[in-house]
Parts: C-alpha cells; sequence; structure tokens
C-alpha cells in the first residue's frame, strides 16, 4: 500500500496544493487585467480626448484701437484655430466693432432671429438682415422686424493699442 511517497501521490499533492492555486489564480486575473487595460485604454482614452482638451486661449487680436475712429463701424474678419471634435480647423470669423468714447463692442454678425448674417449699412447706422427684414441699430439693439433681441455681444479687451476679441459668444442677454 502506497504511504504517499509514490509519484502520483506526489503530483496529487502538487496539483491540490492552496498556495500554487492561489499563485495560479492571481496571475490568471493579473493577465486578464493586462490584456483588457491594453485593450480600453486606448478606446476610452481616444473616445474621451475632445472633453479632456483644455479650452484654448480665444482671444483673437483683430485690428489697431487706432485704425477704429471714435463713432465708428468696422467689419472685421479674422482667423482661429479651433477643435472641432477630433481635429484642429481653422476658421474664419466677422464682428462688427464699434466704437464709443470709452469702450469697443464687438457685435456678432448673426440675426438673432434665426441666424441670417447681418449687413451694416454706414449711411443708414443700421444693421439690416436680409432673410426677414429684421432691424438693429447701431448699437445693436431691434428697431423692427421679427428678431426677438439686441444683437449678441463678443467680450473685447483693449491692450498696448491692439484690440482682442473672445470668438466665443458672451451669453445672450
Ligand atoms: S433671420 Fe434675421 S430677420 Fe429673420
Amino acid at each position: 500500500m502506497c504511504e504517499g511517497n509514490c509519484e502520483n501521490c506526489k503530483n496529487q499533492k502538487v496539483e491540490t496544493d492552496p498556495k500554487r492555486r492561489s499563485f495560479l489564480s492571481w496571475s490568471v486575473g493579473a493577465i486578464n487585467l493586462a490584456v483588457l487595460g491594453g485593450i480600453f485604454t486606448p478606446v476610452i482614452g481616444f473616445i474621451g480626448s475632445p472633453l479632456r482638451q483644455k479650452p484654448k486661449d480665444d482671444w483673437i487680436d483683430v485690428i489697431g484701437q487706432d485704425e477704429i475712429p471714435v463713432g465708428a463701424t468696422r467689419e472685421v474678419r479674422f482667423k482661429a484655430k479651433v477643435v472641432d471634435g477630433y481635429q484642429t480647423v481653422t476658421r474664419e470669423y466677422v464682428v462688427f466693432l464699434k466704437r464709443y468714447p470709452e469702450k469697443i463692442v464687438a457685435f456678432d454678425p448673426a440675426c438673432t432671429h434665426l441666424g441670417c448674417r447681418i449687413l451694416y449699412k454706414d449711411d443708414q447706422k443700421k444693421y439690416l438682415c436680409p432673410c426677414h427684414g429684421g432691424v438693429f441699430d447701431e448699437d445693436g439693439k431691434v428697431v423692427s422686424g421679427p428678431p426677438p433681441r439686441a444683437l449678441t455681444e463678443h467680450a473685447v479687451r483693449i491692450k498696448d493699442g491692439r484690440v482682442f476679441v473672445d470668438r466665443r459668444l458672451t451669453d445672450a442677454t
């Protein structure tokens, strides 16, 4: 009769050794985690990358302050790089800058009715919307037509004689 020293009994002991079984379980678990992490980390990173991008500095140098006489309105075009989904693209923007004695205001060119591009008529000192006849005065306030509110503004900063416009809109008022 075997007393536990034959090859069969030794192999059986090895297979049922709790330390070895535990070690194998942890090893398999660690390998599975490594494989799943290797698969899902890049996928999650790719999907979430637009959310992690910090907002860029959106202040754009658009014109010299002295290029706009007090009381005048100027249409100014500028380009800015913006993140659009997963790519960075260059977009062209337009603002109307009105210079007051104490400040400069930047009006967005989108009509507040349905977003058509407004035109500034210097001889009338008015903004006209070609779509449904909306009219705004030179301060951006509604004169007539369907627009429900005044023109939307962009924030403006003046530094060292240069006018900087934030390409993002301020909250509609
Ligand atoms: S979009 Fe300007 S009046 Fe309708």
